[in-house]
């Protein structure tokens, strides 16, 4: 090799203290000395952990250092995107403290990396060779599997080959998150809004990174204290699934799409209830009804697709929804009398035709306008 290695080592740690001994030593006997290595523990603890990291870190050869935030934004993953910004080495390594990731791995991760060309290695549990036996119960385990197989399956061609896209252990080189970072102008960290704990899925969807290896590992048991994962992380994890999907305009489009048929159930159901209860004309009925319709398609909207694209109040979100909702329904029947007089296309043809331009005219002013993606 022509230069040796340089690597910022991201631990993120809550409460760790029992864990830290055991992780540097495990951390200074894995890395070769010639590496040019710095530990960057990204620290939200409430305990002495901080305390017993300086301590410990005078046996180190290498840098070691704490940064503890009294303010801990984004859990995990705020962690090792605050640990990414105060590092500067070309390559980025992020491992939990409490030793289910085992240090020894360390300089095979980086190798394989450089032997392969990847921008991003991955350490994983689904490679062959690698186990998750780390996972106490079924439970856990049925909840791992099936999550990376809807992950997978909402990412088909971003994730390929990444077996592992929950592994909390990895190597990224710091290319590919500042070049993301340039391409979309969101600045140095690469534009990533992490939620909570699934920060590899965040990277490698948002950055792209140009090539990818995996090493296959064993999930070891937790040496000292107890996880922090709960299941309000598990819904955390729905929810950065959701916004992860939708930073890509097709898939907007298609959920824009799935909400707005689901919004006529709410219409219909207000039609029945006004025409059965009311002596209300249908046509001011339906005008009335549709009014629920447009309330449950931007309430979907604007808690699912456009949760991190918000601009403003509600309220003017809200009112420029159903403007554009209600003249959608004004600017059809021009249109279809065009197609039909000027056109000389049959009235079903021209519904539909009328239905998917003002569809996407919709879509594509509500996309633009009221949520500026
Ligand atoms: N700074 C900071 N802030 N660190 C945190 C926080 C937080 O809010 N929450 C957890 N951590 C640290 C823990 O101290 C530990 O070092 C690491 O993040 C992982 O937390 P655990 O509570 O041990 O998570 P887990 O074992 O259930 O799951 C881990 O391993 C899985 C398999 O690789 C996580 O890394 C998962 O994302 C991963 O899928
Ligand atoms: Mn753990």
């Amino acid at each position: 090799m022509a230069s040796v290695p340089a690597v910022s080592l991201i631990v993120p740690t809550f409460n760790e203290a029992g864990n830290i001994d055991e992780l540097l030593d495990g951390v200074c006997a894995a890395l070769p000395e010639e590496w040019d290595v710095e530990v960057l523990f990204v620290d939200d603890s409430t305990d002495d952990t901080p305390e017993v990291i300086e301590k410990a870190a005078v046996r180190c050869p290498m840098r070691v250092s704490v940064l503890h935030r009294e303010v801990p934004e984004g859990g995990l993953g705020g962690a090792v995107v605050a640990g990414i910004a105060q590092t500067s080495a070309p390559w980025i390594v992020v491992m939990d403290a409490d030793l289910q990731h085992p240090p020894r791995l360390l300089p095979e991760l980086v190798e394989a990396g450089e032997r392969a060309g990847a921008e991003l290695v991955v350490a994983s549990r689904y490679a062959d060779g690698g186990s998750r036996g780390g996972l106490d119960g079924g439970y856990r385990m049925a909840v791992s599997g099936v999550s990376t197989a809807v992950t997978k399956a909402l990412f088909p061609r971003l994730l390929r080959g990444v077996s592992d896209p929950m592994s909390g252990f990895f190597a990224i080189r710091r290319e590919a998150i500042e070049r993301a970072g340039r391409e979309d102008g969101a600045g140095q960290d690469g534009g990533l809004r992490p939620l909570g704990y699934k920060i590899l899925l965040e990277l490698a969807v948002r950055c792209r990174p140009r090539g990818v290896a995996e090493v296959p590992y064993e999930f070891g048991e937790r040496f000292a204290g107890e996880s922090k994962s709960t299941v309000r992380e598990g819904l955390r994890f729905l929810r950065h699934l959701a916004e992860l999907r939708s930073s890509d305009k097709r898939a907007r489009m298609v959920a824009f799409g799935l909400i707005g048929v689901s919004g006529f159930v709410p219409n219909l159901l207000a039609l029945w209830a006004l025409t059965g209860a009311t002596s209300l004309h249908y046509a001011v009925a339906e005008v009335l009804a549709n009014q629920l319709g447009v309330l449950w398609n931007f309430a979907l909207l604007d808690f699912l697709v456009y949760r991190s694209a918000k601009q403003g109040h509600w309220a003017g979100r809200l009112l420029g929804f159903a403007a554009l909702s209600n003249a959608d329904l004004l600017a059809r029947i021009p249109l279809m009398m065009l197609l039909v007089e000027q056109a000389g296309i049959g009235p079903v043809p021209a519904t539909v035709i009328s239905l998917v331009v003002v569809f996407l005219v919709r879509f594509l002013l509500v996309d633009t306008l009221i949520y500026r993606r």
